[in-house]
C-alpha cells in the first residue's frame, strides 16, 4: 500500500516537474530584459545565476531581513533533509552519529523561520494584499511538517526502528506499512502525509522558483544588445 502511494506521488511529482521545465524552455523571451547592472558575458551569467542560488543575491540587496529569514529557512531546511537520510540508508556512515544534534537544532530554525515567513503575511499590509490562499497554504504545510517532526524528536516518540524499516523497503517491497502502536506513530503518519501534499503540489506552485530560477530572462540573459542582433521570436517576416 505504502510502496504504491510512493509511486503515485512521486510519479506525479516527476511528470509534472519534468513537464513545467518544459514549458519553461520553450517559453520566447520576446525582449532582452536582464536586470541591469547584468553581465555582458555568458560566463557571466553563469556567476550571476550562482550567486543568486546560493547566497540569494538580489534578496539580499532588496530586503536585508527577509533575506536573513529566508536564508535561514533554506539552510535549516537543507540540514534537516540531510539528517533524514539516516531513514533509509543501512548501515549509516559513522557521520550520522555526530550529525543528529544539529539536524535537531535546524528543525528549530526552520519552524521558527517559518513562523516568522507567515507572520509576515498577516502583518505587513502591503504583503497581506498581495498574499493569495496558496501562499499561506505552503507556509502552513511546511510549518505542520516542521512541528510535527520536533513533536517526534522532543515528545511523541515514533517507532523509528519500524520506520526505518518501511522507508528502506518503500520502493521494492509491497509489503512495506507503518505501525499504530503509539501517539508517536499517528504523529508520523500526519507527517508523512503533508510530506506527500508537499509532493504533490510541488510542481504546479510556487515552490518551482527551485528550477524555475534558471529560466528567468531578467537573471539568465546577457546584456550585450549593443552588440548582437536580438530577434522576438514570434516575429515574423512579411
Ligand atoms: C519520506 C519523507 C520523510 C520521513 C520518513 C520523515 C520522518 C521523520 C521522523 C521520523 C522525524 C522524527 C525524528 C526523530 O525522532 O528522530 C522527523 C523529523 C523532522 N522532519 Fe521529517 N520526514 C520526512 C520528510 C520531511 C520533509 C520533506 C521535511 C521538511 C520539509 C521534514 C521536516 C522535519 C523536521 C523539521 C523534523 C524535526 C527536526 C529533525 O528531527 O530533523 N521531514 N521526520
Amino acid at each position: 500500500m505504502l510502496t504504491y502511494l510512493a509511486y503515485i506521488v512521486e510519479g506525479i511529482f516527476s511528470i509534472g516537474f519534468l513537464w513545467k521545465i518544459f514549458v519553461y524552455a520553450r517559453s520566447p523571451a520576446p525582449l532582452l530584459i536582464p536586470t541591469t547592472p547584468a553581465p555582458v558575458t555568458r560566463s557571466g551569467v553563469v556567476w550571476r545565476l550562482f550567486r543568486e542560488v546560493v547566497f540569494f543575491e538580489s534578496l539580499f540587496k532588496a530586503d536585508k531581513l527577509l533575506w536573513i529569514v529566508g536564508y535561514a529557512f533554506h539552510a535549516a531546511l537543507a540540514l534537516v533533509l540531510i539528517r533524514h537520510i539516516r531513514y533509509s540508508i543501512d548501515p549509516l556512515p559513522e557521520f550520522f552519529a555526530h550529525y543528529q544534534i544539529v539536524g535537531i537544532m535546524a528543525g528549530l530554525v526552520m519552524v521558527g523561520a517559518l513562523a516568522f515567513l507567515l507572520a509576515r503575511r498577516f502583518v505587513i499590509d502591503r504583503v497581506r494584499h498581495i498574499s493569495s490562499p496558496a501562499d499561506y497554504l505552503i507556509l502552513l504545510l511546511l510549518l505542520g511538517i516542521g512541528t510535527s517532526g520536533l513533536l517526534m524528536d522532543f515528545i511523541l516518540r515514533p517507532d523509528i526502528v519500524a520506520i526505518k524499516h518501511a522507508m528502506t523497503t518503500l520502493w521494492t517491497s509491497s509489503a512495506a506499512s507503518l505501525s499504530m502502536a503509539s501517539p508517536g506513530d499517528v504523529v508520523f503518519i500526519l507527517h508523512l502525509i503533508m510530506v506527500a501534499a508537499l509532493i504533490i503540489i510541488f510542481p504546479f506552485s510556487k515552490l518551482m522558483h527551485l528550477g524555475g530560477i534558471f529560466f528567468s530572462p531578467t537573471r539568465n540573459q546577457v546584456d550585450n544588445p549593443r552588440e548582437q542582433r536580438h530577434i522576438n521570436p514570434w516575429y515574423v517576416e512579411k
